[in-house]
């Protein structure tokens, strides 16, 4: 629950028969509505739901890419998290986007995101997560930027990156 929305807020794993709710919602967004094969068991992708009395206000999935693909680096990126404009500014997108890092910190140090230059709302919301940019360009994986450039970003598990510097300054790394 997301204790600064005065209205209870689920947030939970995503199911096959949500694929309606999610694609009402991205509707009321104006996004691409996703192929119900997203909701398709497997244990390589993380798809969760924002609900408020049933109804689905917000959703966000992961992507794991296997291979290098320039500037795309292979690992566990972030996809396509949207907010029904009626629920915006209340940390919904907020509270799916650390679900989804929870679940990448139990196979990865790292994750991923990007997305358009222009979309602060996005940046600024994966901002408060660590994301730093590392890449620029007008085409990232299958996505083509929607004028600018679509920028990529990279966050490093806090513990990790402790770990990291220890063994720098250790001579370990
Ligand atoms: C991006 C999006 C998911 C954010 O959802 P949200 O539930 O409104 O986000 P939150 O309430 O958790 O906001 C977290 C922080 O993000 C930033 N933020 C969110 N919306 C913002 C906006 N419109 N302008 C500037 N900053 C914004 C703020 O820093 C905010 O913290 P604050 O409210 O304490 O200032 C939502 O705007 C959305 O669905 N946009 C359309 C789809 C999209 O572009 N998705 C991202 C694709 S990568």
């Amino acid at each position: 629950m997301i204790a600064r929305y005065a209205r209870r807020v689920i947030i939970r794993r995503a199911l096959p028969d949500d694929v309606l709710g999610i694609n009402g919602m991205h509707a009321a967004c104006g996004r691409s509505l996703w192929d119900s094969r997203v909701l398709d068991e497997d244990p390589d992708r993380c798809v969760v739901v924002a609900v408020i009395d049933g109804e689905i206000v917000g959703a966000g999935k992961t992507h794991h890419q296997l291979e290098d693909v320039i500037p795309a680096r292979a690992g566990y990126y972030l996809g396509g998290v949207s907010v029904h404009p009626d629920h915006r500014r209340r940390g919904i997108g907020r509270a799916l986007t650390a679900a989804r890092i929870d679940w990448v910190w139990e196979r990865s140090d790292t994750v991923l995101y990007f997305t358009d230059d222009h979309n602060v709302a996005s940046m600024r919301m994966h901002a408060s997560f660590g994301f730093e940019e590392i890449a620029r360009s007008s085409a990232i994986l299958d996505a083509r930027a929607d004028g600018g450039a679509l920028v990529l970003f990279c966050a490093q598990r806090r513990d990790a990156r402790s770990t990291r510097d220890a063994d720098s300054l250790t001579g370990r790394a």
